[in-house]
C-alpha cells in the first residue's frame, strides 16, 4: 500500500529512505555492528533521530529480507510488567502480517499470558489483555526470550527510551535482562535512550549488570550542509524553490537538533506555493503558526505548575544556556524568591522532562516552548 506523502517533511515516524536525510555513516556502522555479533547502545539527547535511524537501518534490505526487527518504545512503561507487556506485544503485532506460521512459534511459547491473547474468526491473534494480566513477568520474559533464540530468523530488537528501565521500583530487570541478552544468541539489541548519564551509567559503570557488554554509539547531529541539501532536494523534487540561507538560518536556531528543523521546514514548504520561493523572511511566520498551534498546551502546562517552577523556568528560558542556578547573580538577575526555592524546583524540571542538564548546563528542553515564552 503506497502512502501519499502530502509533505515530503516528515515529523512523526519513518516515511522511508526518500524523506530521510543522509545518516549514510551511522547506517553502515550499526548494522555492521549488528550483523557482527553486537549489541548497541544508542545514546544522544532527544529528537536528534535516534528512532529514525533504527528505522531506516531495519528498513535496508540486507536487513529487512534476512532478520526479524522489532522496535519496542518503552517511554510510557512504570514497572516491569509494563516492560513485558510492551515487548510481548510489539513483538506480536510484528510477527502477525508475517502470516500464521511465523506468529504461531511465539503464540504456543507464552503459556503465561494465554488467555491473554485472543483470536478473531480468521483465526488472527491479538493481543488483547492488560497490563494487569503480567502476573508473573519474570516468566513471560523467559518464554519471550525462548522464542526469539529459535524464531527462524535471526532477530534484532530496538528497545527505545531504555533509560526507562532504571525508574521502575523493581531493580531487578537490569541484570535479569542482561543475562537473557547474553544468553541469546540469535537476537541482538539496540538500546536507545535520550538520558545521557542514565545510559551512561548503564553501560560504563563496572557495578552494573551491561558494563562491557554493549558497543556504546553517540549518535551527533545531522551535518548543516547535507541537511541544507536535503531540504533543498525536497523543494526542488516538488517545483518549490528554497533559499539556502533558510536551513542555515534554522539551524543555527536549533542548534541543529532534526526535529525542530523538520517542523519548521514542514510548515514552510507547505506555505510555499508551486513554483515559488521560501526565503529567510518567511520564517518567523512558520514559527509564529507552529507556536500559536502549541500555545493552549503551554499555557496549560505553565498554569499547572507550582509558581516556583514556572519562575525557575521563565527563568532558564531567558538566559538560553543557564548555568550556577543557585547562585545570588542568576536569583537576582531573575527576580527569583530564594536560592533554596530555585534549589527544589530544579530537580522537578528535570524530572517532568521539561528541562535538560547536561554537564552543568540547563536549558529548556522543548525548543518551541523556550521561542513561546520568549515571545508572550
Ligand atoms: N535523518 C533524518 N532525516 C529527516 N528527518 C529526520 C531524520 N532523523 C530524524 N528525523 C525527524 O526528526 C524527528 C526526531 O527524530 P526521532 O528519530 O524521533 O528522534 P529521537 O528518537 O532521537 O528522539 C522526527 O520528527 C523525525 O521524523
Ligand atoms: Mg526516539
Amino acid at each position: 500500500m503506497a502512502t501519499i506523502i502530502q509533505n515530503p517533511f516528515i515529523t512523526t515516524g519513518y516515511a522511508g529512505a526518500g524523506y530521510f536525510c543522509d545518516r549514510e555513516q551511522e547506517t553502515a556502522d550499526l548494522i555492521r555492528l549488528l550483523t557482527n555479533g553486537n549489541h548497541v547502545a544508542l545514546i544522544s539527547p532527544r529528537r536528534y533521530g535516534k528512532t529514525n535511524l533504527i528505522r531506516h537501518c531495519f528498513a535496508r534490505p540486507e536487513i529487512a529480507d534476512n532478520y526479524y526487527t522489532f522496535v519496542i518504545d518503552i517511554y510510557s512503561t512504570k514497572s516491569i510488567e509494563d516492560f513485558v507487556y510492551r515487548l510481548g506485544a510489539g513483538i506480536l503485532e510484528t510477527l502477525k502480517p508475517k502470516g500464521k506460521k511465523v506468529w504461531e512459534k511465539f503464540v504456543a511459547l507464552l503459556s503465561t499470558v494465554r488467555t491473554g491473547i485472543s483470536f478473531d474468526i480468521s483465526g488472527n491473534p491479538s493481543w488483547t489483555m492488560s497490563v494487569g494480566d503480567i502476573s508473573a513477568p519474570q516468566s513471560t520474559i523467559e518464554e519471550i526470550f525462548t522464542y526469539l533464540a529459535q524464531a527462524d530468523r535471526p532477530c534484532l530488537v530496538a528497545i527505545d527510551e531504555f533509560q526507562q528501565i532504571t525508574r521502575y521500583s523493581d531493580g531487578t530487570l537490569e541484570a535479569a535482562l542482561r543475562t537473557y541478552v547474553q544468553n541469546c544468541p540469535n537476537a541482538y539489541f539496540i538500546f536507545s535512550g535520550s538520558q545521557r548519564h542514565l545510559m551512561g551509567q548503564m553501560f560504563t559503570s563496572p557495578a552494573r549488570p551491561f558494563y562491557q557488554s554493549v558497543a556504546l554509539y553517540n549518535l551527533s547531529l545531522l551535518p548543516e550542509d547535507k541537511y541544507a541539501d536535503f531540504c533543498i532536494r525536497l523543494f526542488e523534487q516538488n517545483n518549490k524553490h528554497l533559499s539556502p540561507d533558510v536551513p542555515h538560518m534554522l539551524y543555527n536556531r536549533f542548534e541543529g537538533i532534526t526535529y525542530y528543523m523538520q517542523r519548521t521546514m514542514n510548515e514552510l514548504y507547505s506555505t510555499t506555493a508551486v513554483g515559488g520561493e521560501c526565503v529567510p523572511q518567511d520564517i518567523d511566520g512558520a514559527l509564529q503558526t507552529i507556536l500559536a498551534a502549541s500555545s493552549l498546551i503551554y499555557e496549560d502546562l505553565l498554569y499547572q505548575l507550582p509558581e516556583k517552577q514556572s519562575r525557575v523556568l521563565m527563568a532558564i528560558a531567558k538566559e538560553g544556556k543557564a548555568k550556577n542556578l543557585t547562585s545570588g547573580k542568576f536569583v537576582r538577575k531573575y527576580g527569583l524568591a530564594s536560592p533554596s526555592s530555585v534549589k527544589s524546583a530544579v530537580p522537578a524540571l528535570l524530572d517532568k522532562g521539561l528541562v535538560n542538564n547536561e554537564f552543568g548546563v540547563y536549558q529548556i528542553y522543548d525548543k518551541f516552548l523556550e521561542l513561546w515564552i520568549l515571545v508572550r
